[in-house]
């Protein structure tokens, strides 16, 4: 088989390394794929090609992919999804893997997601949605001011404002429906009621009518130790989180993805890819605050390194729609990601550092280190982005994982590093 992944960060580079491991991949483009990514192998030796086409240039894509005929395309990141690749793909015959624009709107809009996890009886937070301002802060007025306040729309993860107070929730509604810091993605945005509990991540692969729930993992948001400082897209993850027995999270998974699959059927929405549920688990049990409709990203770098199933099988039998006939099948081991992040990241940073240490890195025992944002080849990378690789190892138990990641972590320098010390903390008490 010929592949097209599509994505440039550390979830792409889990998606490529995983998916090259399979004797079905002859051939494999990444668009457009990052310094790590360019060095990957299949199993015929034939190096993975990065192509120079960013993942939101939809036209471009397509021209490349018709002129290339990958038997299949697989998309990491949302915003492709919420533009309309897969349907754009579809009408030209090619094959690609990933939600349509239609079952996208999981992620793409909060307000969609809300609505439906009301109408079809998901466990969720206590919310509203608004698009004026007044009857925004009388709700948030009615929940103490203790709330989270979301816009709408895709806004580089950046959209979510948690309020402890009526003034800070005023505040939040403002910056979002009136002074547009969100823009259009701003327009409409939901209200939840301040949840508290552990935060996990569930994952689900699904075909239209079957789910297959993966195990569970736990991101740390926040850039700082202790979960202070900004919320990033992630700096780091560990699977299994030990927070679930395997009997409750199966549990967790019916009460969440039984009437997902019900709502999705009413609703005509036809999803195949990942649906990615963010659950709080509260002292009432288990509630989704947002779902997004991919991989997560530090997740998959944990979730691959532990998945003993043929990656291409997998996602052929999502797309076919024959999932059920299919097993998946996890390591027992415990898989931890450390990101190692830009100076400045979440906010600005500088790029174009050299980054040392990663052939060290790379050489030790059940350790793999994934590019995010890196650029250049051999012996000269350079960081590239906020998130700039996210070091991941494996071991039979959490305290060796962690351990084997940050002895990875020790060896890789560039200028202002800066990464948290605290990954996979909460799950040793
Ligand atoms: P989201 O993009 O919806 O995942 O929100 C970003 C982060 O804000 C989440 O990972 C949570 O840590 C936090 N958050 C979102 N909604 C809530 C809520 N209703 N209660 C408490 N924390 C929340
Ligand atoms: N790890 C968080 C996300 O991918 O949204």
């Amino acid at each position: 088989m010929k592949l097209l992944v599509i994505g440039s960060g550390g979830r792409e580079h889990a998606l490529v390394w995983k998916l090259a491991q399979s004797p079905h991949v002859k051939q494999m483009w990444c668009a457009p794929g990052n310094a790590g990514i360019a060095q990957e192998h299949l199993t015929s030796n034939q190096p993975v090609e990065c192509v120079n086409l960013s993942a939101e240039d939809l036209p471009k894509l397509l021209s490349f992919a018709q002129e290339k005929k990958p038997d299949l395309v697989v998309v990491g990141p949302d915003n492709p999804l919420a533009l309309g690749i897969v349907d754009l793909f579809q009408q030209h015959g090619l094959r690609i893997w990933g939600p349509n624009q239609k079952a996208a709107q999981f992620e793409s809009s909060k307000v969609f997601s809300q609505n439906f996890m009301e109408k079809y009886g998901i466990p969720t937070a206590q919310a509203g949605t608004f698009s004026d301002e007044h009857s925004a802060k009388a709700f948030a007025t009615l929940l103490g001011g203790r709330c989270a306040v979301k816009a709408d729309g895709l806004a580089l993860g950046k959209g979510v404002l948690i309020c402890k107070s009526v003034a800070e929730a005023n505040q939040a509604i403002d910056e979002i429906l009136v002074s547009k810091a969100f823009g259009v993605a701003g327009a409409k945005i939901v209200i939840q009621e301040l949840l508290e509990g552990m935060e996990i991540s569930l994952h689900a692969l699904c075909d239209g009518k079957t789910a297959k729930l993966f195990p569970t993992a736990q991101d740390h948001k926040r850039a700082l130790d202790g979960d202070r400082g900004l919320n990033t897209g992630g700096m780091g993850t560990y699977s299994p989180a030990p927070f679930l027995n395997d009997a409750q999270l199966a549990d967790v998974g019916r009460q969440i993805l039984n009437p997902w699959l019900k709502g999705c059927a009413a609703e005509g929405l036809d999803f195949r890819g990942i649906i990615y549920p963010g659950v709080m688990l509260t002292k009432e049990g288990p509630k989704v605050i947002e779902f997004n409709a991919r991989f997560g990203d530090p997740e998959a770098q944990v979730y691959l390194t532990r998945l003993e199933n043929d990656l291409v099988e997998l996602l052929d039998a999502s797309v076919n729609g024959t999932l059920d006939k299919m097993e998946l099948r996890w390591s027992p081991m415990t898989s931890v990601c450390v990101v190692m992040a830009s100076a400045g990241y979440p906010g600005a940073y500088a790029k174009g550092k050299p980054i040392a240490g990663l052939t060290e890195a790379g050489q030790l025992p059940h350790t793999k280190v994934f590019h995010a944002g890196t650029t250049g080849s051999g012996k000269t990378i350079l960081t590239n982005g906020g998130r700039v690789v996210g070091v991941t190892a494996w071991a039979a138990d959490l305290p060796r994982a962690r351990a084997a990641a940050y002895t990875a972590v020790e060896k890789i320098q560039f200028d202002g590093a800066q990464f948290r010390h605290d990954i996979a903390a909460k799950a040793l008490g």
